[in-house]
C-alpha cells in the first residue's frame, strides 16, 4: 500500500485504529461523523439499489459484515468487511471525496427514477470502485476493488497490458465492465476535485444520449481516447 495507495487514502488508514484487529463500526463511525459527517450501518451483504443510493445520499455507508477466505485474497465478486472497510472507509476522511460518494448517492437516486442505472454504475466502477489517481511520485490507487486486492493493486499501477486514460465522463459511462477479472482499462484523475467538478453537471440528457448508443467493450480501442502517457517529474 505504501508505494500503490494514494496519498489521501495512507494518511487516513491510521484513523482506523488498530488495523490488525477486528473493526469496531461504532468507534469508527463516531470519528467519522465528527470529520466529515458520515457514519457506517452493518450489512449483511449486498443490499437492493434504493436502498443503497438512500444510504449514500445521506452519508451512510453500508459495511458488509463478514469476512473472505484466504484463497479468495485475490479478487472476490460480493464485497467483505475487508473490502468494505479496509477499503472504503478511509477516503470518507477526504472531505472532498466524501462528498462525491454522497453526490453520488443522490445520482443513483436519480438514475433509478430515469431507468439509467445501468450507465451510472459504470462512473461507480471506473472511479470509486477502480479509479487510479496521479501524484508528483506517479499513478496511484484510489479505487476500492484496486485497495483490497492483493493482486490488482500493483497490476493496476505497474502492468504494461491494461488501457490507462484520463478521465472521460461519457467514455467512461460507455465503457462495460468485467467483475470477473483484472481490468482491461482503468481511467486516471488528477485530483478528487476534478471528479466532483466534472460530474457536477445534470446527467439527464447525457443519459438520454447515451441510451442510443452503442457501450465500448471493456478493452475498446476507441480512436480518440486520451491515454495516459506518465508522469513527466518537474
Ligand atoms: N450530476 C449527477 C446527476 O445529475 C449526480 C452525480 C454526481 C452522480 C456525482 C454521480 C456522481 O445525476
Ligand atoms: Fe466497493
Amino acid at each position: 500500500m505504501p508505494r500503490y495507495a494514494c496519498r489521501q487514502y495512507l494518511d487516513s488508514l491510521a484513523r482506523l485504529g488498530d488495523v490488525e484487529a477486528i473493526p469496531r463500526f461504532e468507534e469508527i463511525s463516531a470519528r467519522l461523523r465528527r470529520s466529515t459527517r458520515w457514519e457506517l450501518v452493518a450489512v449483511p451483504g449486498l443490499i437492493p439499489d434504493d436502498v443503497f443510493f438512500r444510504h449514500l445520499a445521506n452519508r451512510r455507508l453500508p459495511v458488509t459484515d463478514w469476512l473472505h477466505k484466504p484463497e479468495e485474497a485475490d479478487y472476490i465478486v460480493e464485497p467483505d468487511v475487508f473490502h468494505d472497510f479496509f477499503g472504503h472507509v478511509p477516503l470518507l476522511f477526504e472531505p472532498v471525496y466524501a462528498d462525491y460518494l454522497q453526490e453520488y448517492g443522490l445520482g443513483g437516486l436519480k438514475a433509478l427514477e430515469l431507468d439509467a442505472l445501468g450507465i451510472l454504475a459504470r462512473l461507480y466502477w471506473y472511479t470509486i470502485e477502480f479509479g487510479l489517481v496521479v501524484e508528483r511520485s506517479g499513478l496511484r490507487a484510489y479505487g476500492t476493488g484496486l485497495l483490497s486486492s492483493k493482486g490488482e493493486l500493483a497490476y493496476c499501477v505497474e502492468s504494461q497490458s491494461p488501457r490507462r486514460m484520463h478521465f472521460d465522463l461519457l467514455r467512461i459511462m460507455r465503457t462495460e465492465y468485467r467483475i470477473d477479472r483484472f481490468q482491461d482499462s482503468y481511467f486516471v484523475i488528477d485530483s478528487f476535485e476534478q471528479l466532483l467538478r466534472e460530474t457536477r453537471p445534470d446527467f439527464t440528457p447525457l443519459y438520454a444520449r447515451l441510451a442510443r448508443l452503442p457501450g465500448y467493450a471493456p478493452d475498446a480501442d476507441v480512436g480518440d481516447d486520451a491515454l495516459f502517457q506518465g508522469v513527466t517529474e518537474t
